[in-house]
């Protein structure tokens, strides 16, 4: 049960979706044909002690392949995140190029970005989230001795309260051109809080800023996902407190923005793999239901 302040480690409520998609990177970087090289996620699943998630065994699972559901819901997180990463690394990375050097990832649960990507030279990274996500994500970074191009800063505190002033307070410059992120993040705000957290983006990102998200759309039908979370331990419907409600794309246009958007299914199309696995993974042959892959987008808006 969801509640105003909660909070939450890694392995338990909303603290262990971000471990289930470190597993779909780690999944996909170890496949033959990965899009993808997440080196840090296999890591991050491990030292999280949650055997069932570990992705030798989950291998298995999908060798032996007695159990269409899990085999779907395997396949279909594997995918989202590969299209999902690959599409994010390219629009993080030309807003690099293009001048925004702070980086802010919020929501940033095992995103490894601030060290697989190439950085330009003085390239700030800032990471948000909750105390004991960030905590488990040092603790495996320190152990592993990573480095990083950029500098990286994190930021322990919570999006529905006051965190512009937390990262003001880390070193974050408001009138410097930023690159946002907020991957995975906006079902699991009310749409009040999303609106607000959009709004104070607005208020620290200059023209030439950048934002990318990914977001439900309104046909979003839960229950497609369902089955593939729960597949690994996570009561998805209870954790999500907005599917498709708030129209975040619309509302940025009104609001000083300029986006575009790709669903993940045509993305992972236009990266060369085909977005039937979507198909195959709700399970349904009722092509009005329409697919996982087809209902969220993957939004990259410029500041005006
Ligand atoms: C699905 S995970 C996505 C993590 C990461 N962005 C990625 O794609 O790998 C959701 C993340 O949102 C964070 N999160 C959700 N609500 C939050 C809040 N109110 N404050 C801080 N972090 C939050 C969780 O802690 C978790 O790390």
């Amino acid at each position: 049960m969801r509640t105003n302040d909660d909070q939450w480690s890694i392995t338990d409520s909303v603290g262990r979706t971000a471990l289930l998609v470190a597993l779909g990177r780690a999944l996909e970087t170890r496949s033959d044909t990965a899009l993808i090289s997440d080196p840090y996620a296999a890591q991050f699943v491990a030292d999280s002690g949650e055997t069932d998630l570990a992705p030798e065994r989950i291998e298995a699972l999908l060798d032996a392949d007695d159990d269409p559901d899990l085999t779907r819901a395997i396949d279909l997180l594997r995918n989202m995140m590969a299209a999902r990463t690959q599409r994010i690394d390219a629009a993080l990375t030309a807003a690099n190029d293009n001048g925004c050097l702070q980086v802010v990832i919020l929501a940033s649960g095992l995103d490894a970005r601030a060290y697989r990507l190439p950085w330009a030279p003085g390239t700030t990274v800032f990471e948000v989230d909750q105390p004991a996500v960030l905590e488990f994500k040092n603790q495996t970074l320190d152990r592993l001795d990573a480095t990083t191009a950029a500098t990286r800063i994190t930021v322990a505190c919570d999006l529905r309260e006051d965190w512009l002033s937390a990262l003001t307070g880390a070193g974050f410059r408001s009138e410097r051109p930023t690159v946002w992120l907020c991957e995975g993040l906006l079902p699991y705000l009310t749409s009040a809080d999303q609106e607000r957290l959009l709004t104070t983006i607005g208020t620290a990102a200059p023209a030439g800023s950048a934002l990318v998200f990914d977001v439900p759309r309104a046909s979003f039908d839960l229950s497609q996902m369902d089955f593939q979370a729960q597949a690994f331990g996570v009561e998805i419907d209870e954790l999500m407190l907005d599917v498709g409600e708030f129209a975040a794309q619309d509302w940025l246009e009104g609001n000083g923005w300029t986006t575009g958007s790709d669903s993940i299914g045509a993305l992972l199309t236009s990266y060369g793999r085909s977005s039937e696995v979507f198909t195959e993974a709700t399970g349904d042959t009722d092509a009005a239901a329409g697919t996982v892959g087809d209902s969220i987008d993957l939004v990259v808006a410029q500041r005006r």
